[in-house]
């Protein structure tokens, strides 16, 4: 896949630009913006993402799949996959995904992505714009109520550059976008789950109407929570799920 890297100074969003970049790029070719700082980063449920210059990572991706909305179950964890086995590439350890799609590393939020769908384009041709933020130097608090961590820290004393691991993040969110076309969330799933920060612990969703314990991803990317009712699965963009 061709991709059409664009690298600004500045830039409201990039999830914006890639919108923006979208109508002018041919067929098959996939806009990537990266930017030093944001002025209206934009996180998931409507909530700012606060975005310094010369600080972290904000990249994001306009990309396209086939088969219709109904064919998208489980997207949004892919990229969560990409981003985690690209970081360990780089050398990072224990990349934990939050469900959806928190980045996490010793038990603190290293990043954020943001997916938003972006309607069909001609007959089950799906558009989606991807966007990831990644602390990398981070140094005020950003705008997350969980415990938050940065690579500087916990890449401390290796030999690492911000440059090359944007690159990376690039190839593998690329390659995961080809791996789902192909052959939908099923290859994912296990990778997902073997980096469930949930996994065995009390959880409650649904303003704790639903309680029970972490047990991992169905098919569809939902999360199940057992409890002495039984199993139930939570809807990913539904509900957000809180340790008890
Ligand atoms: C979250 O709330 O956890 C998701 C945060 C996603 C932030 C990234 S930074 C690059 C891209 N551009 C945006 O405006 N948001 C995403």
């Amino acid at each position: 896949q061709r991709v059409d890297l664009s690298v600004l100074d500045e830039v409201d969003s990039t999830n914006a630009e890639v919108i923006r970049r979208q109508a002018e790029i041919s067929p098959g070719t996939i806009p990537v913006c990266i930017a030093d700082c944001q002025t209206a980063g934009r996180g998931r449920r409507g909530r700012p993402w606060r975005s310094p210059r010369g600080e972290n990572i904000y990249i994001s991706f306009g990309l396209t799949f086939p088969g219709g909305f109904a064919m998208l179950d489980g997207l949004s964890l892919v990229f969560g996959v990409a981003i985690a086995e690209a970081l360990e590439v780089a050398g990072a350890q224990d990349i934990g995904l939050k469900w959806p799609n928190d980045l996490y590393c010793s038990g603190r939020k290293l990043g954020g992505i943001l997916v938003e769908l972006q309607g069909e384009l001609e007959e089950g041709v799906v558009r989606v714009i991807v966007g990831v933020g990644l602390n990398v130097h981070m140094t005020a608090a950003p705008d997350v109520d969980q415990p938050w961590t940065s690579l500087a820290r916990e890449l401390e004393g290796q030999d690492w550059q911000r440059n090359v691991l944007a690159s990376a993040l690039v190839t593998s969110v690329v390659a995961a976008a080809d791996e789902f076309s192909a052959s939908g969330f099923s290859p994912f799933r296990e990778r997902w789950q073997g980096r469930d920060i949930f996994s065995g612990r009390q959880l409650a969703a649904k303003q704790g109407e639903v309680a029970g314990t972490g047990r991992g991803i169905d098919d569809q990317g939902n999360y199940l929570i057992e409890s002495t009712d039984g199993v139930e699965a939570v809807r990913a963009g539904e509900i957000s799920l809180r340790v008890a």
